[in-house]
């Protein structure tokens, strides 16, 4: 019988990440993500993985005005982000049907990445009854992006904070929307429908959509005395705890350790770490009933998680957690689409036939 989750299956090389489950260790271009996620810039960090190595001076100078040229979105997006907003769509839904229409003006891999927090910041104004702001070419991609949610230029903390963020979660190995930009671009198809494609997929809350379940949690708890008991619950009533568990994972996620800390900074800064202690709190709690729940499963902490925690910290709303997600993932996606260029082999594999044979036809009239 064949697995239905391809668990375990290796279906490319790749120099771009290498994910431990076992040791829980996540190397991003040859960096521990610790190490690259603290230090680089998001320009520094894509380019990269599309490049291989760090830029030079030269080389970041330029990308970085290349990225800030390209922030604006044509007017049809606009237009088609009213409409999304009227109709009260899915955030990421109105992320995957703006970011299709980046193929009216460019295809390039730095428009694609640098129109992603436009569309994603511009739908999120509408969808509050506002104007969109205008990209900023003067600011760096993370700061930018803060600077068209309120028009305000973001503290450097936010900022590094942010930065943290894109870094640690740019690229997985082959995760779900990866696998998915893959096999899109494998058949010779474009680098914007590939990134469309793979949209749909982070949407899933198995997968991207997590962050915001998890924070609703630890604030329906709201007091760390209620936590075993709002967390048994959901448990007893057969819900998973977002923000736990791994396909690959089956000790801590290392991310979650880079975002934990980058989160505990930003609330001590802040001067109230009330809800990082909940949280922190929830977590243990979480992690004890999950192994009396799920014994031998080895459920543990997750990256959305401490997402949900440091976004909230940076002052992102919770519907914005999933498209900031993908506003750093898809510099990942673009790096594997052009390794499978490279690689020029379309991904097609076998599937195992369960249905029936022999049948014979039934006339309508004898159905
Ligand atoms: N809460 C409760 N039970 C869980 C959880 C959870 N968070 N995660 C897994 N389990 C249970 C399953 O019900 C299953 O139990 P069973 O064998 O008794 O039926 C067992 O643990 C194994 O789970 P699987 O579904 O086989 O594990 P899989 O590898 O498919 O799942 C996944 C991984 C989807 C992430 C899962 O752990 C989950 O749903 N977590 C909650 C959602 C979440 O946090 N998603 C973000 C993932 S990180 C990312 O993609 C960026």
């Amino acid at each position: 019988m064949a697995t239905t989750g391809l668990e375990g299956v290796v279906a490319a090389t790749t120099r771009l990440s290498d994910v431990d489950g076992e040791r829980g260790e996540l190397v991003i271009a040859g960096f521990p993500v610790a190490e690259l996620a603290s230090n680089a810039t998001f320009e520094e960090t894509t380019w990269l993985l599309w490049h291989g190595d760090l830029p030079t001076g030269k080389q970041l100078d330029d990308f970085r005005r290349e990225l800030g040229a390209q922030r604006e979105i044509p007017e049809a997006t606009h237009r088609l982000l009213r409409d999304c907003a009227k109709a009260d769509v899915d955030p990421m839904d109105a992320l995957r049907i703006a970011a299709g229409t980046i193929s009216l003006e460019s295809e390039d891999q730095s428009a694609i990445v640098a129109k992603f927090p436009t569309i994603v910041a511009a739908f999120w104004r509408l969808t509050k009854g506002q104007t969109p702001i205008a990209p900023r070419e003067d600011l760096d991609h993370a700061a930018n992006f803060l600077y068209m949610l309120d028009g305000e230029e973001p503290n450097a903390e936010r900022v590094r904070g942010l930065e943290t963020y894109l870094n640690t979660v740019v690229d997985h190995g082959f995760n779900a929307s990866t696998f998915t930009c893959r096999v899109i671009t494998s058949t010779g198809s474009d680098l914007v429908s590939a990134v469309v494609g793979a949209i749909g997929a982070l949407k899933g809350p198995l997968h991207g959509g997590a962050p915001g379940p998890a924070l609703e949690t630890v604030f329906e708890i709201g007091d760390a005395a209620r936590a075993e008991q709002v967390l048994r619950g959901k448990l007893q009533s057969g819900e998973r705890l977002m923000g736990f568990g791994h396909r690959v994972y089956k000790v801590r996620d290392p991310r979650a350790d880079v975002l934990g800390a980058a989160a505990e900074r930003l609330y001590r800064r802040a001067g109230d770490m009330s809800l990082y202690t909940l949280a922190r709190h929830v977590e243990a709690t979480a992690i004890r009933l999950l192994e009396e729940f799920k014994p031998g499963r080895r459920l543990q902490t997750n990256v959305e998680f401490y997402t949900a925690l440091l976004l909230h910290g940076i002052g992102l709303d919770v519907s914005l957690f999933t498209p900031t997600f993908a506003i750093s993932r898809v510099s990942g996606w673009i790096a594997h689409a052009l390794e499978q260029r490279e690689a020029a082999r379309l991904i097609r594999p076998k599937s195992e036939y369960s249905g029936r044979r022999d049948r014979t036809w039934t006339p309508i009239q004898n159905r």
